[in-house]
């Protein structure tokens, strides 16, 4: 279990409780962020679960697929804190994690 606090769009931020084993994709859209749309149900091939993590906790994520990275390329607004939140797994490492969703491409 770790608290991970979710900035929306609007810039506001609220604290989460998510589960070890669930992606933050899962953790995002349960807890009622509508605007992570992850239309492709967390399989890497949309996009539209984009968001930008707290570079303090670059180490404790896994590393990019290179299909996550693809994927990664084809939106607009990339930058160096850039993950699919479908792809990375919930861990006790990561409590206290910030991410921001990203702007809608
Ligand atoms: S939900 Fe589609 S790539 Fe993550």
């Amino acid at each position: 279990m770790a608290k991970i606090t979710v900035i929306s769009r609007d810039g506001q931020g609220r604290e989460v409780e998510a589960e070890n084993g669930l992606s933050l994709m899962e953790v995002i859209r349960d807890n009622g962020f509508d605007e992570l749309l992850a239309l492709c149900g967390g399989c890497c091939s949309c996009a539209t679960c984009h968001i930008h993590v707290d570079p303090a906790f670059a180490d404790r994520l896994p590393k990019m697929s290179e299909d996550e990275n693809d994927l990664l390329d084809s939106t607009d607004h990339r930058n160096e804190t850039s993950r699919l939140s479908c792809q990375v797994p919930v861990t006790d490492a990561l409590d206290g994690l910030i991410v921001t969703i990203a702007p809608e491409d």
